[in-house]
């Protein structure tokens, strides 16, 4: 029997962690010692595998090998920690000493260090003569020096190359020899790259014009004045109305929330209180759910009333047709595009973006604007906004209304981490119900498409609010609501509360409620269908295994091998390349984002391994030596073997490359 708290993998491959590293660091080839497995099985699995091309010198780090299970992380990071994207690389060299999005914190080395001698962007256009940067560019203008000093190719075909019949990047490339002509020029298979012309893979990028007008702030926000306009009428008896002393309506927030304290009316020290002066709001904390309180829908929507909204058109709009879908969560670093891909490919019906700060979009942040991209396969894509106050919430989604295609707007009202959360957005406009509710009229008033909302059950452990607030979200117009069935506090610690989700998911209706929490089997899905809800939206369960859409729709478990699941790593990895580029940056984006992946990966245990099944998330999975050798290389916690595997599939990574992980995914508590 498997202690408690720990996964029941079968006596036999169970092995100490000694002899579980052991094996990883010979390659798998101590043949008996593995376990009580046959060694026919281990040969035959192995000499499928490739040796891992760098031998690295193993670090042992402490902490890293799932020993210690930590504090229980989110896994939601810090929106300023973006990545930079090829246009502002682009600019680099003359605009390198402006302040940037902070990213201080973690030891993760920047892409543009990656290379010295960089080739300027002029010359891989093909426009040499018109380098953008002038006499001051640092960049190369040679290409013979630029190859010279290259370093070698990571392999020897192209994928963007190999599908588009082009390859943009072409001398920069680090697969460049499959499509580069002796004098180095870039050869395209015209007859391929027709089929692509004209086709829109990719949607929802930020224009160079758009970006201008933004930076400028000379975007006009008709519909989202208007309803501000109506916000700051003086008959409002609320004090603070649509503007908070020092915020105009007009958005000064803009440009001064950079610190946690900045843009917050309440004080910092008590941000989970319900905003002074609405007596409803003190409601709102109450530590149990009750039936009427929470049944009847309020009447009156507080300080704004009907008159007061410019259009409420939610009668209008075309409904979120979503009933029983299974809805892959936003995740933010980890739900990229590309891992979105993957998911599409077996079978998550609703796709969203990543958590995007909505001040930093109304900024023109390219890095923001990256995290609304849509890839053509996701056919009901919405995207998630951050923010805490109505003015550039509602501006915000009147801009992205007007610019981008989407299927419906989230709120996340369930962010817990505390840069937002200080703010006051995320999980504390749940104790915020004035600005909570101008934000939801505010945004819906002015988007075309379906207005949704995340929460939690609520902010403070056993003070449940979700059940009160629902029946205001529905009122105040929004379409959806997803609850995770955790309260801010609990974070990860236990299980969700799937009954007060079927609570919820009664008070809602007949809004539809999206319930998470936990899934990770089609059992565990089946479960959460009865309940009630609309439908399930799962995070953790396809990080740690994004086959799970399969497994729900086809009602069975898995038993997927390790090199299946390797190639589904490689898709990744190309699908990485083609998002991120297949320079050297793009590739080292592509690993930093698989090695981000990786660290949830490796929490899955292979069918044919447990005891019975099916695996619970909360279980940790014990040390084991898999069927194979890449079985247990990607069943390891320790980022070395991460790396490892990143290197099988890109090659190996620069001097002095570090990674740790943003999200901590061991906390089983
Ligand atoms: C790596 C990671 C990133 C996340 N990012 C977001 C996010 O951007 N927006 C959001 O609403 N929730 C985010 N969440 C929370 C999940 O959407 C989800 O509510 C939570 O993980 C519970 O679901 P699960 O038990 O299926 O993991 C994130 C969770 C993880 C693990
Ligand atoms: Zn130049
Ligand atoms: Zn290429």
């Amino acid at each position: 029997m498997a202690a408690a708290g720990v996964a029941p993998v079968r006596e036999r491959f169970i092995a100490s962690k000694e002899r579980f590293h052991a094996y990883l660091k010979a390659n798998g080839e101590l043949g008996g010692q593995g376990g009580d497995k046959e060694e026919e099985e281990e040969e035959e699995a192995s000499s499928e595998q490739s040796e891992p091309p760098a031998k690295r010198g193993r670090l042992d780090v402490q902490g890293q090998d799932g020993e210690s299970p930590g504090e229980p992380e989110d896994g939601e990071k810090e929106p300023e920690d973006r990545e930079k994207e090829p246009e502002d690389r682009e600019k680099e060299p003359v605009e390198r000493k402006r302040a940037r999005g902070q990213n201080k914190s973690r030891p993760c080395m920047k892409p543009n260090h990656y290379e010295k001698s960089r080739l300027c962007p002029s010359v891989t256009q093909g426009c040499e003569e018109k380098c953008y940067f002038g006499p001051r560019c640092r960049f190369l203008h040679d290409v013979g020096e630029y190859m010279a000093a290259k370093p070698p190719d990571l392999g020897h075909s192209c994928v963007l190359f190999e599908t588009f019949g082009k390859c943009p990047y072409g001398v920069t490339c680090r697969f460049a020899k499959a499509h580069l002509g002796d004098g180095h020029q870039n050869m395209v298979n015209t007859e391929l790259a027709k089929q692509w012309e004209g086709k829109s893979l990719v949607r929802n990028s930020l224009s160079k014009d758009l970006q201008h007008q933004l930076r400028k702030k000379k975007f006009t926000f008709k519909k989202a004045d208007e309803y501000l306009r109506s916000l700051a009428k003086p008959h409002h008896n609320d004090r603070r109305g649509g503007k908070a002393p020092g915020h105009s309506a007009e958005g000064e927030e803009v440009s001064n929330s950079t610190t946690p304290e900045d843009g917050l009316e309440e004080t910092s020290e008590c941000p989970v209180l319900p905003e002074g002066g609405d007596p409803k709001a003190a409601l709102v904390q109450s530590p149990h759910p009750t039936e009427n309180e929470g049944g009847c829908p309020t009447k009156t929507a507080g300080t704004v009333t009907d008159e007061d909204i410019v259009k409420l058109r939610s009668c209008e709009k075309k409904k979120l047709e979503i009933q029983g879908k299974l809805y892959l969560a936003p995740l933010t670093t980890c739900g990229n595009l590309p891992f979105r891909r993957i998911c599409k490919r077996f079978g998550a019906d609703v796709t969203c973006g990543e958590m995007a700060v909505c001040t930093n979009l109304l900024q023109g942040q390219s890095s923001e604007w990256a995290l609304l991209k849509r890839h053509h396969t996701e056919d009901i894509f919405g995207v998630q906004l951050e923010g805490a106050f109505p003015d550039t919430m509602t501006k915000c989604a009147e801009l992205l209304n007007q610019t981008i295609d989407v299927d419906f707007v989230d709120i996340n009202v369930g962010c817990p981490i505390d840069l937002v959360y200080k703010k006051g957005g995320g999980c504390a406009l749940m104790t915020r119900s004035n600005k909570f509710e101008q934000i939801v009229r505010g945004m819906n008033s002015v988007l075309d498409v379906p207005l949704t909302v995340k929460i939690r059950t609520g902010v403070q452990e056993k003070m449940n609010v979700a059940h009160k607030i629902i029946p205001k979200i529905r009122e105040w117009g929004a379409s959806m609501v997803t609850l995770h069935g955790r309260s801010r506090e609990q974070r990860y610690t236990r299980v969700a509360d799937w009954d007060y989700i079927a609570e919820c998911a009664k008070i809602a209706s007949p809004m539809p409620l999206f319930g998470n929490g936990d899934i990770l089997s089609y059992e565990d899905a089946n479960q959460a269908m009865q309940t009630g809800v609309s439908g399930i939206m799962i995070a953790r369960g396809a990080l740690i295994k994004p086959w799970l859409f399969t497994e729900i729709k086809e009602q069975r478990h898995w038993d997927i091998s390790s090199s299946e699941r390797f190639d589904i790593l490689r898709d990744f990895t190309n699908y990485g390349l083609e998002h991120w580029g297949s320079d050297t940056q793009g590739v080292e984006k592509t690993r930093k984002f698989l090695l981000e992946w990786l660290s949830f990966l490796c929490r899955y245990i292979p069918v044919g391994l447990l005891e019975h099944l099916p695996q619970k998330i909360n279980e940790r999975p014990p040390y084991y030596i898999g069927r194979d050798y890449l079985e247990t290389l990607m069943a390891s916690q320790n980022v070395d073997d991460w790396i490892k595997i990143s290197e099988l599939l890109l090659g190996p990574v620069p001097t002095n490359f570090t990674f740790l992980p943003k999200h901590k995914a061991n906390s089983y508590r």
